[in-house]
């Protein structure tokens, strides 16, 4: 019995050495070691033995079957490790292939411009304010000193929702209703939408403005030319030259308009600039009396500047833009540059 039991060991490991794959060592298996195999039909035999010597070859053909597994179970890791070997080299990646990178959403020009806007303004102590864009005749017009027969008020300009309620066409009001809420000292801006019936190269019918005022009991002309000079040189270059030169609006006495050298040519004279040099960014004056009376301060006690200015001509400006529909048309290819 141990000489067929020798025979059969030496076979099955000569047998081992020729197997190829995975299945064909499962199968080995099966027909050595298994229920029905081999070395279970030799067991079989084993009640025929003397007692005497069933302990020594029951010892016997364990050992056989221990050595028979190990080879098994050695061959069978060295398969699964090849074939992860095998499937990692055909999953290889090329470390110095460039990344796919994620398209990153961005703020739109005139949101970029605004913020800058609202950025610089707080960085001097201006607290931040907000109106309705749906306005009454009295605080778009009336308590700013715009009188009933102002061109501003032209059915050309102003879009009517009623006889008495109007789309704001600037952001003016917002002083009144921060006038009437707040007493003085007051440093305020205020940004938003405007709308006004108009549309061409420069003119789209809603656009942003930021309207700005500063109150208190001895505010000057001075204050007025030094927080804008000081916003201007933030907002374009530390050496932009800049000009106030007289104007008139009815909220404002006296009242200018701010202007710098263009950004174009430099002040050389050119389209944009219409050959003068200059750029008109900014609407200002010192608050008018009227315009104190309405909100029921004592013009005798407090004095104030105020200042409005277009986002959208702002934003022209700095990136070059010459043509404002541009903004509102949303195609990405012109959006993505910013
Ligand atoms: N509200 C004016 C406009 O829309 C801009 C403006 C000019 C605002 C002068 C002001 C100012 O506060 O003082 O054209």
């Amino acid at each position: 019995m141990k000489e067929r039991l020798l025979q059969l060991e030496k076979a099955a490991l000569s047998e081992i050495s020729s197997l190829k794959n995975k299945e064909a060592v499962l199968e080995f298996k099966n027909k050595y070691l298994g229920r029905k195999g081999e070395l279970a039909a030799l067991t079989k035999e084993f009640g025929k033995l003397p007692p005497e010597e069933r302990p020594i070859v029951g010892e016997f053909i364990n050992s056989i079957r221990g050595r028979i597994e190990e080879r098994i179970n050695n061959l069978l890791t060295a398969f699964a490790q090849s074939e992860r070997e095998q499937r990692l080299k055909g999953e290889k990646i090329d470390a110095t292939l460039p990344g796919r990178y994620l398209a990153l959403g961005k703020r739109h020009p005139i949101t970029q411009v605004m913020d800058e806007v609202v950025k610089i303004f707080s960085g001097m102590g201006f607290a931040v304010a907000e109106g309705p864009e749906i306005e009454t005749d009295y605080y778009n017009f009336e308590a700013l000193n715009i009188p009933k027969d102002h061109p501003a008020r032209d059915m050309q300009d102003t879009f009517y929702i009623g006889e008495d309620v109007l789309l704001r066409t600037h952001t003016s009001p917002v002083q009144i209703r921060v006038m009437q809420n707040k007493k003085p000292p007051l440093r305020v801006i205020a940004p938003g939408k405007v709308y006004r019936r108009d549309s061409d190269v420069t003119h789209t019918p809603m656009f942003h403005q930021v309207e700005g005022f500063m109150v208190d009991e001895t505010i000057t002309f001075g204050d007025l030319k030094g927080v804008l000079t000081a916003f201007l040189h933030s907002l374009f270059r530390e050496d932009t030259a800049i000009r106030f030169r007289p104007s008139f609006f009815p909220f404002t006495e006296p009242s200018a308009e701010v202007d710098i050298q263009c950004v174009i040519c430099n002040g050389k004279g050119c389209r944009v600039c219409k050959g003068s040099g200059w750029l008109e960014v900014l609407g200002a004056g010192m608050i008018h009396p009227m315009v104190f009376k309405a909100v029921g301060y004592d013009s005798e006690r407090f004095s104030g500047f105020a200042f409005g200015l277009g986002i959208e001509r702002i934003a022209m400006l700095k990136f070059g833009i010459d043509d404002i529909r541009l903004f509102f048309e949303n195609d990405v290819r012109f959006l993505r540059q910013f």
